[in-house]
């Protein structure tokens, strides 16, 4: 048989499942792995091939499982590695991937690793993690601040030394410039890939090397008090460092001796920074992350378009482009965007070019939910109170269907469910046609039969601040025109799509639908449409 063109990773759809939220199994309100493998059939359904699992290791749950005592082990509260093995199975024989997190960064402080390291100045692991003198005066060897609030920096008593943390004091930083380190966080890999994991998503990748000086970070100029802390100094040195890109190489190296395995890297980096993890020679990471459209506020047509092209236009020859839209970690689409433009995010989401994420939910337009602040779990808004910074209300439970716990479980789940839970839920939209659920699948399904859309180039026609019209083109095969709304009035798009005749396939509220673009001028609020071009344009 001969190797096909592009890998599953580049013409796939990844589905994030934030797995204490998605299904609950065994009745404790808490979602967990055989939940994840009751709704197999649905994310099947979707027609995504990916599914992108978050931590599911033991961990005393300080940052809700990023804090990781043992990597090579499931937590009983969300199953066994038999669980495990019956997922991977399960995912496989739907011909769909799975790939899961890997945490290098940091373990827990209840890891065996740190427990050993912290037990004295001369134990053999202690070089494991990043252990410095204080200053003369007592104080922290620098200035560098916890992503999750106040210090990265925490006093040992029993060894007299601090150690570094960039994000819970639970969560102690790796020393990856430690050869026996990195090799033991190469094993972790080789064992889940061993077990055949599609590959990882690698937490926080542009954390993985620090200034090897230590050096104070500059303080920031432009810092609002409504920021996190971390933001008060720009992370010049904490992080972005330029060695860091051996040790993803050094990952990609042990990925690479195994069949078409993909690294997808977690980075909240500028454009130009995030292309660098794509390595010199498309050998680093093969999905840096893309979080452009999470950061586009305003959601205006111009700035999305200029987005594109620059990230379009930084992208290195043949390395390939991705899109994401949600995550657990940042406010949910549809509060974001706002309901009425939840469609026009989707269509765009699955016709730029690159490989998509979704959150899960965000198929079906959940929104933030309401926490009061007494119930608030997330570390990051108990340690910095008041600025409105807890990531709880965009981790609320999936909304399968009506009943009291919409599905999810029989228990009151781990943390509150959305209002809407009657009015919005899986059942509900599945049944009705013009639900954004049906909308995503209709998209879905057609990206998943469309060369073009999957692999196509990708051409800007034009944009204003309210419309964008962009082209996917593949030799030989009809050209796609995708035509977007990006306000909640009615907007001309005559002079756009002038130059164009075809059919349009898709449409966000369906009256254009079949339509000849010559017959269209006006796009409704909030429309977006997929037109295929007559042969003669192409
Ligand atoms: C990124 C994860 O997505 C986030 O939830 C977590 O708090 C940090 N990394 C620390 O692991």
């Amino acid at each position: 048989m001969s190797k096909k063109e592009y890998a599953w990773w580049q013409e796939g759809i990844i589905y994030e499942v934030y797995i204490r939220s998605f299904q609950d199994s065994n009745d404790d309100g808490i979602g967990d792995i055989k939940g994840v493998i009751q709704k197999l059939d649905y994310i099947e359904w979707l027609g995504v091939n990916t599914i992108w699992v978050t931590p599911f290791y033991p961990s005393p749950m300080k940052d809700l499982g990023y804090d990781i005592s043992d990597y090579t082990n499931t937590d009983p509260l969300f199953g066994s590695m038999a669980d495990f093995d019956e997922l991977l199975s399960e995912v496989h024989k739907r011909n769909m991937k799975l790939v899961i997190d890997l945490v290098p960064n940091h373990t827990s402080d209840q890891h065996a690793w740190f427990k050993e390291s912290r037990s004295s100045k001369d134990n053999n692991k202690r070089n494991w993690y990043l252990w410095k003198d204080a200053k003369p005066d007592g104080s922290a060897p620098n200035n560098w601040m916890s992503v999750l609030g106040g210090s990265a920096w925490e006093w040992d008593e029993k060894t007299g030394q601090y150690y570094y943390h960039a994000f819970l004091k639970e969560q102690p930083d790796l020393n990856l410039r430690n050869e026996e380190t990195m090799n033991a966080i190469l094993d972790v890999m080789r064992f889940w890939l061993d077990k055949g994991v599609d590959g990882f998503r690698v937490d926080v990748m542009w954390h993985l090397i620090k200034d090897k000086l230590w050096r104070n970070n500059p303080v920031n100029p432009d810092y609002k008090d409504e920021q996190p802390d971390a933001d008060k100094l720009m992370q010049i040195y904490s992080c972005d460092q330029p060695e860091v890109h051996g040790i993803i190489q050094k990952m990609r190296n042990l990925t690479d001796e195994y069949n078409e395995k993909v690294i997808i890297g977690e980075l909240y980096l500028t454009i130009e920074n995030v292309v660098n993890y794509y390595g010199e020679d498309c050998d680093g990471a093969h999905l840096p992350s893309n979080f452009e459209l999470i950061f586009l506020v305003p959601w205006e047509a111009d700035r999305i378009g200029i987005a594109i092209d620059k990230y379009e236009a930084a992208l290195p020859e043949k390395c390939w482009p991705n899109w994401v839209l949600g995550n657990h970690d940042k406010e949910r689409l549809a509060s974001r965007v706002g309901n009425e433009q939840a469609k026009i995010a989707a269509m765009l989401l699955l016709t730029l070019r690159g490989t998509p994420t979704i959150y899960y939910g965000d198929e079906i337009g959940l929104i933030q939910s309401d926490i009061p602040e007494e119930e608030i779990q997330d570390p990051q808004g108990l340690l910095m109170p008041g600025k409105n910074l807890s990531r709880d209300p965009q981790r609320s439970p999936m909304q399968w269907d009506g009943s009291v716990f919409a599905g999810f479980s029989t228990k009151k789940p781990w943390i509150r469910l959305n209002k809407d839970v009657h009015e919005n839920n899986v059942e509900k939209q599945k049944s009705d046609p013009g639900s954004l659920l049906n909308f995503y699948k209709q998209l879905i399904d057609f990206r998943n039969e469309n060369e073009v859309l999957k692999t196509g180039v990708y051409i800007p026609v034009g944009s204003n601040k309210s419309t964008l019209a962009y082209i996917r083109k593949k030799d030989g095969k009809p050209s796609i025109l995708v035509v977007l709304n990006f306000t909640s009035k009615e907007q001309d798009c005559q002079a756009i799509i002038d130059n164009y005749d075809g059919e349009i396939i898709i449409s966000t509220n369906g009256e254009n639908k079949n339509k000849s673009l010559k017959g269209v001028n006006t796009l409704a609020a909030n429309e977006g449409f997929l037109a295929i071009l007559r042969d003669d344009e192409n």
